[in-house]
Formats: C-alpha cells, sequence, structure tokens
C-alpha cells in the first residue's frame, strides 16, 4: 500500500513536471525575446544556401549549377518558382546530395515534398564577388543568393517560425580560391572581412524572417584528390580552412548574442570528414586517396577531384538529421 501511494504520487509529480515544462515551453515561445523551441519533427520548409555541395538543379536553373537562375537570369517570377522542379540525381555527386537525403526532397515540385527544399545554392559560389572575383560570370556568390532570395522568393515561399531552418554551408570555394593569392597579406583581417560580408546577409535573411539556422564549416579540403599530390598547396589550405572555420566560429557565437530571438545550430563537418576519412574501412569506403566519376563509385569517397560520392552525402544527412534530432 505504502510502495503503491509512493509510485502513484512519484508518477503524479512527473506528470506535473511534464505539463509544467510544457507550460514553460508555450510560455516561451510566445516571449519574443526568447528562442523559438526547434523540433526537427515539425519542420516543414528548409531553404538553402551554399556552393557546389549543396546545390540541387532545378528545370530552370543552369545545367549542373543551380536550382533556379544565374548572375545573368537573377530574377524570376512567383509563377516560375513555384513551378520549378528538382531534377533527380543532378548534383556534384551524380547521385542525391545531403539536403536531399535530409528532407526527402529528391525530384518534383518541392511544394510537393513533405519537408519542402527551397534550394539557393549556386555550384562554384564564393562568399562575396567584391573580395574575391567570380569563377565564371554566371555564378551566384552567397551574399548574393541572399538578395534573390529576399527580392523573388521570400514574399512566396512560406517561412512560418518553427516550421522553417535554413541551412548555411560556403567557404570550400573561399579558401580554395586564396591559396594562390599573394595580394592577401594579412589573413586574419582577410577572414574577418568574409566573415563581416557573410553574416551581414546571415542578419538580412533573419530581419526577412529566417529565424533557425544550421551553420555548416568548411571540410578538410587538403584531403581531396585534387590537394593530396601538392604537400605545400594541401598545408596552406588547411591552414586556411582552420583560420575560416575559427573566424566562423567566432562570427556564428557574435550573430547569436546580438540576435536572442534567433536558434542557432551549428554543425562540424570539418570533424566528421576527418572522422570518416581516418576510419574509412568502418564505413564502408575503400578508397579514400583516388576518386570515381562513374555511375557507381562504390567504395569510393571522392566522385572526382574535389567532390565527394553520393554515399558520402547520404551519411552526412543521417549524421545530421541525428544532430537535429538531438537539438529538438
Ligand atoms: C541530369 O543528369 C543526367 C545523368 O547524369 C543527365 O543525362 C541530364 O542531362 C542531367 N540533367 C540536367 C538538367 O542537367
Ligand atoms: C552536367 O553534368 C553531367 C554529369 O557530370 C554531364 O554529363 C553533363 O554534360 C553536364 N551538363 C552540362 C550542360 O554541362
Ligand atoms: C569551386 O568551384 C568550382 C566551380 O567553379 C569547382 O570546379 C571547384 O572544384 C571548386 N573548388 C573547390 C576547392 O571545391
Ligand atoms: C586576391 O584577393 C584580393 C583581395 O580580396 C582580390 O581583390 C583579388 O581579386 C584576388 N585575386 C584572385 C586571383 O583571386
Ligand atoms: C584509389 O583509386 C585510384 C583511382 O582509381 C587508384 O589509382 C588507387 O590505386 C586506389 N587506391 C586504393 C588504396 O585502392
Amino acid at each position: 500500500m505504502r510502495s503503491l501511494t509512493f509510485s502513484l504520487s512519484a508518477s503524479l509529480a512527473g506528470l506535473l513536471q511534464i505539463c509544467y515544462g510544457a507550460l514553460i515551453g508555450e510560455m516561451s515561445n510566445e516571449n519574443h525575446g526568447l528562442k523559438p523551441k526547434f523540433n526537427w519533427e515539425e519542420i516543414e520548409f528548409v531553404h538553402a544556401f551554399g556552393d557546389s555541395y549543396s546545390f540541387v538543379q532545378g528545370t530552370r536553373g543552369e545545367a549542373n549549377f543551380s536550382f533556379i537562375g544565374d548572375a545573368l537570369h537573377f530574377a524570376f517570377t512567383p509563377e516560375q518558382l513555384l513551378s520549378n522542379e528538382i531534377v533527380a540525381r543532378n548534383t556534384s555527386s551524380d547521385g542525391s546530395n545531403w539536403l536531399e537525403f535530409l528532407t526527402g526532397c529528391f525530384s518534383g515540385l518541392p511544394s510537393k515534398c513533405k519537408k519542402q527544399l527551397w534550394d539557393f545554392s549556386f555550384a562554384g559560389a564564393d562568399i562575396d564577388a567584391n573580395i574575391l572575383p567570380r569563377h565564371s560570370s554566371d555564378i551566384i556568390p552567397l551574399v548574393d543568393q541572399v538578395k534573390q532570395w529576399i527580392s523573388f522568393a521570400a514574399d512566396i515561399i512560406p517561412h512560418p517560425h518553427g516550421k522553417t531552418l535554413t541551412t548555411w554551408w560556403i567557404g570550400i570555394n573561399d579558401t580554395g580560391d586564396t591559396v594562390t593569392n599573394a595580394t592577401i597579406t594579412d589573413f586574419d583581417a582577410f577572414w574577418n572581412v568574409e566573415m563581416t560580408s557573410y553574416f551581414d546577409a546571415v542578419q538580412a535573411a533573419t530581419d526577412r524572417g529566417l529565424r533557425t539556422h544550421l551553420f555548416i564549416n568548411v571540410p578538410p579540403e587538403e584531403r581531396t584528390p585534387a590537394s593530396l599530390g601538392n604537400p605545400t598547396k594541401a598545408a596552406l589550405l588547411k591552414t586556411h580552412i582552420d583560420e575560416f572555420n575559427t573566424a566562423l566560429a567566432s562570427h556564428i557565437s557574435a550573430f547569436e548574442a546580438v540576435n536572442p530571438g534567433v536558434t542557432v545550430m551549428t554543425f562540424d563537418a570539418h570533424s566528421w570528414f576527418n572522422m570518416i576519412l581516418d576510419n574509412p574501412q568502418h564505413f564502408g569506403f575503400t578508397n579514400t586517396t583516388g576518386f570515381c566519376t562513374c555511375p557507381e563509385p562504390e567504395g569510393f569517397f571522392w566522385f572526382n577531384t574535389a567532390h565527394p560520392t553520393e554515399r558520402v552525402h547520404e551519411l552526412l544527412a543521417k549524421t545530421i538529421e541525428a544532430h537535429l534530432i538531438d537539438q529538438s
């Protein structure tokens, strides 16, 4: 009898605690000064900005570069945006990419997906063409991806609080492009200029309603087949990437500090790539130094000299999803 009473009151206390927790949660949600509660299960819209590691092909995009438009075809109408379809398996891996695995939005109209993928990433993008020149005139750098989103997409694609996640993955080309840049003498100052531009864009997107962010840092590109044959270049690239990621981390903290109502999450792709590359067998990879630009790159980590295979994207998406569930 005694123990029954005890367990009853214990579970009652537990129940009360759950209700109390829920009540506090509700109150926080209504308080605009506090962070919206993140729950991956409730996310219905994923807006993405980035480069070739993130872009998906759209029927109105530039082949092998974008979902919609390019720098020379920057504007689009609501009808063009809403009728634009994702072309399956046309990414930098020639398969599906991490955003497609993460959202399950692999092809067709994004609006038909349970988690809609709206991907403004552009292959070959740096952060800002005023800082580093575009590889070609069609490329839309990150800051312009955000301008494009604000001008032509923000009013069209829903991005309600609590149901929207924005992903940011940029810097792979910036760190690569600066390896041989002799005019930059103070790299600490240079990365800060880059980050200032990057976070001006993040702030603009935030002010326009994107309030839940996932930032991904630059992977160890010095371990790509493109870098492996050149130890001098690889060492310099490694230094640049470490500097970039350090500057990124401090700017993420600074951004978070001045935006208390915003949810900020990070994923350390740098550590994750190194972990896989250091334990390839464990993940089913038999070749991490060469590449196979082929339909079935079985066992290969790299698809070409600079981009990972579809299998890497799939594993990455699983890890990021677990991380997002963890944050929920
Ligand atoms: C998509 O990929 C397939 C296979 O690689 C290719 O034949 C097709 O041209 C690509 N489509 C676009 C729009 O790039
Ligand atoms: C796009 O990439 C695929 C596979 O990498 C290639 O076969 C195709 O020719 C490319 N399309 C264009 C227009 O460059
Ligand atoms: C950067 O972008 C270009 C496309 O313009 C691509 O060919 C290149 O491999 C990228 N660089 C790195 C380091 O990934
Ligand atoms: C090197 O960096 C400087 C400083 O941002 C930039 O103005 C210049 O265009 C870059 N050069 C190359 C070849 O990328
Ligand atoms: C990895 O693949 C490359 C390219 O096919 C090949 O030359 C190399 O021998 C392979 N390495 C291993 C360890 O299998």
